[in-house]
């Protein structure tokens, strides 16, 4: 089966890696897709976001990575892929993740499947570790190292 873990991945960090990893060895195909979330503002360029995301699943053969900026279900039909894979860290995922899945679901028949984040990346986001970026923490364990160095330069611009 082709799945799609899409999401905003700004930028990708250890724990979206972990969700690529665990599709890839369950699905046959997995694409991951850099979609736009119009409720929040972004720091690096979908193209930047895919050339990260790229630069780390290169060890994964059945994983590729595109981007889009209309609805969700639009590509998934367009490009025949039956099912979302998305992580859940807690309840908030859940609760934020639910209606999302059931939209989707009613939009075009896509289903969406859910992968329980591994318990030591689950406090890990893109807002928080931007947030720790902009204040000097250490990002070690949280990005990968190639995200940590783009992360520092966009910091530095
Ligand atoms: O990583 P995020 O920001 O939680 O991912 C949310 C995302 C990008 C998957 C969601 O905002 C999305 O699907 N955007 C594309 C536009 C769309 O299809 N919106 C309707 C969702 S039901």
């Amino acid at each position: 089966m082709r799945v799609a873990c899409p999401g905003s991945f700004d930028p990708v960090t250890l724990g979206h890696l972990n969700i690529f990893e665990r599709s890839a060895a369950l699905y046959d195909e997995v694409v991951v897709l850099v979609t736009y979330n119009p409720n929040k503002q972004g720091m690096f360029t979908a193209s930047e976001r895919v050339a990260l995301i790229e630069s780390v699943v290169s060890h994964l053969p059945n994983v590729t990575v595109d981007s889009w900026s209309g609805l969700l279900v639009d590509y998934t039909t367009a490009h025949d892929i039956p099912a979302l894979v998305k992580g859940l860290r807690s309840s908030l995922d859940y609760e934020y993740e639910l209606p999302m899945a059931q939209m989707n679901k009613r939009l075009s028949g896509v289903e969406t499947n859910f992968l329980m984040t591994d318990p030591e990346l689950g406090y890990i986001s893109s807002t928080l570790c931007k947030e720790v970026a902009k204040y000097g923490g250490s990002l070690e364990g949280l990005l990968p190292e190639v995200v940590v160095a783009a992360l520092l330069e966009k910091m530095r611009g």
